[in-house]
């Protein structure tokens, strides 16, 4: 034990029980996590069949639902894993990006809960999270009674595929990330959503397409690969015209448009591209490990071309944990709480936040 002079310094926790809270598109969510990595409880509320018949999320339908959900999810989280609030440190809570008027509905209704808790001179702190940060801790968490998966190695290279986002980081350490590239134009989900439409799929476009791929040729029709050489970006839009085009040729044939070919060569299109990218800088970065999070993660023809061509450990997260959910949220959470991050309670939505700027 040091016995000098040393300036008294505030304790650090490095144990923690957070609650999660998630709203920021279609699913409102919570969940308890303990240490960043053992999940005690998730609940997720999804909207999706309400948003089928509009063919993708309609924004003032969400931020309504999810004043319905919010507390009825947040009351089961806590109940699932046999604890009160009490028995929680900190509330961590979905800051951005997202859709502002869904984003508001989980932030007040974590601020209701800390200021609920306050007991005179103590509250429960609240931590403000970045949604893409969060898909990354994804990679942390496991089940409560089971074997944790191994952890990310640093420094990382992360693929992070959703439906508003595609964008690879380099991580070199905890809470520390770099922006390698992204999305010119779509996102990589989105891509699926749009095409899924085009040719006569349903909402959500990702599980719709993987899918409908079934049987279908990969090779059937020979779409584009945007490499855009010598940078880390992606551009989809041009392979979404693609397929517009060729499904407009087919107009008026009597014959079926052929679903599971054109299914088959557009996801191999982006998952080569994705895949390829991914790898190269991964072994120009050195990296350690490699991530890929996001609803997109859930694809199956991504997750077996990762694991077959990386040259290091791979860590994708289970198929509940890949499209939104609150454990996450209360992973990235814990590493911002024990960071000491403490977020005030006039802390405001940020519906454009890049990662880069946490
Ligand atoms: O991460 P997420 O749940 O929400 C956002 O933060 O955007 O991702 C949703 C996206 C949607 O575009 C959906 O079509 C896509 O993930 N997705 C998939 C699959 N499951 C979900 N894309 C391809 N294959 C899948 N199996
Ligand atoms: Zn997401």
């Amino acid at each position: 034990m040091p016995t000098g002079p040393f300036p008294a310094i505030e304790p650090v926790p490095v144990s923690s029980r957070i609650l999660g809270i998630e709203s920021s598109c279609d699913e409102t969510a919570a969940s308890v996590v303990e240490d960043g990595r053992t999940i005690l409880s998730s609940t997720v509320a999804s909207q999706v069949d309400l948003h089928a018949r509009y063919g993708g999320v309609f924004p003032e339908v969400a931020s309504r639902q999810h004043v319905l959900a919010i507390y009825p999810v947040i009351e089961q989280a806590l109940v699932q894993a046999h604890l009160s609030l009490h028995d929680v440190d900190a509330i961590a809570v979905t800051r951005g990006p997202g859709l502002p008027g869904s984003l508001v509905i989980g932030m007040n209704a974590a601020k209701g809960l800390a200021l609920s808790s306050m007991q005179p001179g103590s509250g429960l702190p609240l931590v403000g999270i970045n949604h893409l940060e969060a898909h990354l801790y994804s990679t942390w968490l496991g089940q409560a009674g089971q074997e944790l998966p191994p952890e990310p190695q640093f420094p990382l290279v992360a693929l992070i595929v959703s439906g508003g986002h595609t964008e690879l980081v380099l991580m070199s350490g905890h809470l520390r990330y770099q922006r390698l590239g992204a999305t010119l134009d779509d996102a990589a989900g989105e891509a699926f959503d749009k095409v899924a439409r085009l040719i006569g799929l349903g909402y959500p476009g990702g599980p719709a397409i993987e899918k409908a791929c079934e049987g279908g040729d990969p090779q059937a029709f020979n779409f584009p690969r945007a490499w855009l050489e010598n940078t880390w970006n992606f551009s989809f839009s041009g392979l979404k015209t693609a397929v517009l085009r060729e499904v407009r040729k087919m107009e008026g044939s009597k014959y079926p448009l052929p679903t599971a070919n054109l299914a088959a060569s557009f996801q191999a299109a982006v998952v080569e591209v994705l895949v390829v990218k991914t790898m190269k800088a991964a072994q120009i970065h050195k990296a350690q490990s490699i991530l890929v999070v996001g609803g997109v993660s859930a694809n199956r023809a991504l997750r077996e071309a990762v694991n077959l061509r990386s040259g290091c450990p791979v860590h994708i997260p289970p198929l509940s944990l890949c499209t939104d959910n609150a454990a996450m949220i209360a992973a990235a959470g814990h590493f911002r709480y024990i960071a000491g991050q403490r977020d005030p309670l006039n802390m405001d939505v940020l519906p454009n936040w890049p990662l880069t700027e946490v």
